[in-house]
């Protein structure tokens, strides 16, 4: 009997999520504003904040999309699939038969599914307790494990950082690698691979990454510079000055991160005009989630007129299981995937309309492409904005 109760444990362990619940004094990021409000209020900027069905629109138009297709599963079931990274700390990581039959007449308000989707904590998407609250990082198991079931949480209170002798008033503290030396394991936690409903893997980060010493908090949360960890006063009447990065974790959704991102080169060939993407970064560009673009459009002008516009779009498209364009969450197969591999270039060729005697060249990136973005009816003008990498104008 103690023995099967051991086997159960380590492979509970060993193999699924296991809840640990956060303690209400520290449950969301408002319990950590009085000692961290300069990180707080870089955090709440940040899209990590906004990893919620209620915060982004893109990510609940994703949800109900899949529920409405996805016809044997409620969309409480697939909230609960996503929130294996989109929102670790939930108390509830499975649904069964009863759930998904109460959901189907519609009794599904009170069950502990829906309860454990509205609580507080987790409408702050990937929290602090998130990051700061686990103890390990699996990376023994196999690599589709991802998100809550890729980790062991600590006990509520503690939390993990990078420092070995800090010490706080408020909670404990204990120092990891994965905070310091090695922070790409926290980040491949969840930014590594994911699939679809019919097990298409659309993205996969970690297999594209070319480490080249820097690491994702180097270009995400930028450079370790002198600081405050916490604002709370020692005896001497300072706070303990520290170094510290920033916690907006920029990215894809900020416009000024674009700029220069990918180097853009220009040439004039007989019919055509050539236009070379090189990309500096580690990892792909586009990357990440599924349908993402990056586009070249080219203005020929002749006499001061435009004579001709080109527009090429890198991006991935997939296909259903009916063969029809779908989203990257129930796509079987993906039948484009244009995007510049670390450290990489690539040459795309534009047609010349004769009698051009300029180009003007705009590169940019948005964040859904057309398909995607008319398929979830996306309403906010932040999936559709070109956000600018590069412009440059060609005598021709
Ligand atoms: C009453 C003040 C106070 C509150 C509230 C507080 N902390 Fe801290 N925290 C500190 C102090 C002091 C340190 C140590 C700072 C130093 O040594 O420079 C610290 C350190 C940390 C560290 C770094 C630990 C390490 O070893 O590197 C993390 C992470 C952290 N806190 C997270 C949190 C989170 C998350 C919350 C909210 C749930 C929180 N703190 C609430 C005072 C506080
Ligand atoms: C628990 C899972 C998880 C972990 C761990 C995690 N992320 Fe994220 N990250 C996400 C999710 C989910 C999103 C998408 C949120 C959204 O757009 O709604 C995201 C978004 C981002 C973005 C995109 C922001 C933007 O504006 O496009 C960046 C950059 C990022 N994370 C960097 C990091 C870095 C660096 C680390 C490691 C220190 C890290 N993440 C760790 C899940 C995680
Ligand atoms: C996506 C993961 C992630 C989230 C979410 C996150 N942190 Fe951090 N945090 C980190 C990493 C990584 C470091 C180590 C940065 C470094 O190299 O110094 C860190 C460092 C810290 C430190 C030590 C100071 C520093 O910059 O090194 C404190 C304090 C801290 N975090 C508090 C918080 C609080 C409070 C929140 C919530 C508002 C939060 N963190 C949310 C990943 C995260
Ligand atoms: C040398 C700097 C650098 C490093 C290191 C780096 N990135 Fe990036 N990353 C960028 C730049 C630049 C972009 C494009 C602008 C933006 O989105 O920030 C980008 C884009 C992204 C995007 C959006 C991709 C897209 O096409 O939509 C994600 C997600 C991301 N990075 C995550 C990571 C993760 C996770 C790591 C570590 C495994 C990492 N990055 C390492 C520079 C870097
Ligand atoms: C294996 C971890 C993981 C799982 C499970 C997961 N996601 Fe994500 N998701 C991420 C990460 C990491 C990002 C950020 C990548 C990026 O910005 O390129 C993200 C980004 C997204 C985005 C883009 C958000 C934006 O603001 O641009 C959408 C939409 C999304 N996920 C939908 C879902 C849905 C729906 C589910 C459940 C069916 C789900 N995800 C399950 C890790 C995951």
């Amino acid at each position: 009997m103690r023995l099967w109760l051991i086997f159960t444990f380590i492979s509970s362990v060993l193999f699924g999520a296991q809840v640990v619940q956060v303690g209400d004094k520290f449950k969301d990021s408002t319990k950590c504003k009085a000692c961290h409000s300069p990180i707080v209020k870089q955090w709440e900027k940040s899209w990590h904040a906004k990893s919620h069905y209620d915060s982004d629109e893109y990510f609940q138009k994703t949800i109900d999309y899949v529920a409405r297709k996805d016809n044997g599963k409620s969309l409480n079931t697939i909230k609960i699939e996503c929130a294996t990274c989109h929102n670790p700390r939930i108390s509830v990581t499975s649904t069964n038969a009863e759930d998904e039959a109460l959901a189907s007449v519609g009794l599904d308000k009170n069950t502990a599914a829906s309860k454990a989707l509205k609580s507080d904590g987790i409408s702050e998407g990937i929290n602090c307790v998130v990051c700061h609250n686990i103890d390990k990082i699996h990376d023994d198991l196999p690599e589709s494990k991802r998100g809550m079931d890729r980790v062991i949480w600590m006990k509520s209170g503690t939390m993990t950082g990078p420092y070995n002798d800090a010490k706080s008033p408020y909670h404990q503290v204990e120092a990891r690698d994965f905070m310091n030396t090695n922070p790409n394991q926290l980040c491949f936690v969840c930014h590594a691979n994911d699939k679809s409903e019919d097990g298409h893997r659309f993205v996969n980060m970690q297999a594209e990454f070319k480490s080249n010493g820097k690491q994702c908090v180097d270009c995400h949360m930028g450079i370790r510079t002198q600081g405050v960890a916490a604002t709370i006063r020692l005896s001497n009447g300072d706070a303990h000055t520290r170094m510290v990065r920033s916690h907006g974790f920029v990215g894809a959704h900020t416009e000024t991160m674009w700029q220069d991102a990918l180097g853009v080169n220009a040439k004039k060939t007989k019919q055509t005009v050539e236009v070379t993407l090189s990309n500096p970064q580690p990892h792909a560009l586009p990357s990440g989630f599924g349908s993402r673009e990056i586009l070249i459009e080219a203005q020929y002008v002749s006499a001061g007129k435009i004579l001709k516009t080109e527009v090429l779009s890198l991006t991935s498209k997939y296909l259903s299981k009916r063969d029809k364009p779908t989203i990257p969450h129930l796509a079987v197969k993906t039948i484009s995937n244009i995007s510049i591999p670390a450290f990489s270039s690539k040459i795309f060729s534009l047609p010349m309309p004769i009698g051009a005697e300029s180009v003007n060249i705009v590169v940019s990136y948005r964040l859904v492409n057309d398909e995607v973005r008319e398929l979830l009816e996306l309403k906010d003008p932040i999936w559709s904005k070109k956000m600018v990498i590069k412009k440059l104008n060609l005598k021709l």
